[in-house]
């Protein structure tokens, strides 16, 4: 197979941890016989200081020509600071995702056996979880206008909206997961007080007429927030909009031990991007020390779900599956014997290479 991959690896961690991910996906294409042509672009507060736009054009062109886009991380603590910064890098990932079109987010939450132990939550309640949620991407209060200050700038106001149109394309990616999964939407909302939740519940409700074979149920956002961690594996899909999908995501990183360890894709009609949830990092940034396999995962996503590479993907799994249960891994999960972000990167490599030769 020959495609093309746009590389964005943006700030902090965001350029080790996807030079580990490159090094995965060459070496997959080197055993499979693809041609994986790769191709970096800037975004974030690198294509700030280098352009003053964090998702220049040439980064747009790059990321259209390309089949899949592997993505690092997005931010800088000299902006988190100065809240009356004109651009923020920010920016440059929520203009990614809007004029790229991307507006379905998937992070799968699962937890893995060796890493129970270092979860704050007890060992008995996160065994066997294995959820995915959708979130919404490209609309609610995150892109609603209008936006902004009163005129004397002593308020401020946001805007939440959805169209049933923005609802329904999310609502049947979920749909036709589940139907690979255990049959079972969840849509978490807050139905009691908004009335964009209120258009969601309307819509997802119709929709499931089609997925007779699926059982939907509703929650609200702040019951949900217990219940993940609270009893986790009644989860299986979870659908929900932009900023409760934003939440409760991050919220859902700890059954798996470390943020470091959760993969996510944003699809869309003509674009797909694959990034680690985990953000910059910026205090380890350059120590060679961040946790790759959120990075890792993320390839294996999307040679699954953008060039449809299932063997290749199942193959990256299992040996990230087997570095964690052998306890080779970074100091966010081993402390006491950690290993670094590129011993990581080639252990995966070589594991990789053994596996394939077990397997064939
Ligand atoms: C995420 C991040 C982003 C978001 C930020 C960096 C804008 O938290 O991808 O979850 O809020 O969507
Ligand atoms: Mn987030």
């Amino acid at each position: 197979m020959n495609k093309k991959i746009a590389i964005l690896p943006g700030d902090g961690i965001g350029s080790e941890v996807t030079e580990q991910a490159q090094k995965v996906l060459a070496t997959v294409a080197e055993i499979y016989g693809h041609q994986f042509e790769m191709e970096s672009a800037l975004v974030g507060a690198a294509a700030i200081d280098a352009t003053g736009n964090p998702f220049p054009e040439a980064t747009e062109e790059v990321c259209k020509k390309a089949d899949a886009i592997l993505f690092g991380a997005i931010g800088h603590p000299k902006y988190d600071d100065d809240p009356k910064a004109k651009v923020r890098p920010e920016q440059g990932l929520l203009a990614m995702r809007k004029k790229l079109g991307l507006f379905a987010n998937i992070r799968p939450v699962t937890s893995y056996d060796a890493l129970l132990p270092i979860s704050p939550l007890k060992e008995e309640i996160i065994k066997g979880v294995d959820f995915v949620v959708f979130r919404e991407l490209t609309g609610g209060i995150y892109f609603g206008q209008p936006r902004g200050r009163s005129e004397d700038g002593n308020s401020a106001f946001d805007t939440c909206n959805y169209s049933k149109e923005e609802i329904i394309r999310v609502s049947k990616l979920a749909f036709e997961s589940a139907r690979n999964r255990r049959k079972h939407v969840t849509l978490v909302d807050k139905a009691n007080v908004l009335a964009t939740s209120r258009l969601w519940r309307e819509t997802v409700q119709e929709l499931a007429s089609n997925y007779p074979d699926v059982t939907l149920d509703f929650m609200f956002v702040d019951n949900a927030a217990m219940k993940i961690i609270q009893n986790p594996r009644f989860f299986d899909v979870v659908l929900t909009e932009n900023m409760f999908g934003d939440i409760i995501t991050d919220e859902a990183s700890v059954i798996s031990g470390s943020l470091g360890m959760l993969p996510s894709a944003s699809v869309g009609v003509t674009s797909s991007l694959f990034e680690p949830i985990h953000g910059s990092y910026p205090q380890a940034a350059g120590k060679n020390i961040a946790n790759p396999f959120g990075a890792i995962l993320s390839a294996a996503m999307l040679l699954e779900y953008a060039f449809g590479l299932n063997d290749e993907s199942e193959l990256i799994k299992k040996a990230v599956d087997d570095c964690v249960n052998a306890g080779f891994v970074t100091e966010d999960i081993n402390k006491e014997n950690p290993k670094s972000t590129t011993e990581v990167g080639d252990k995966i490599v070589s594991l990789i290479k053994e596996l394939s030769t077990v397997n064939s």
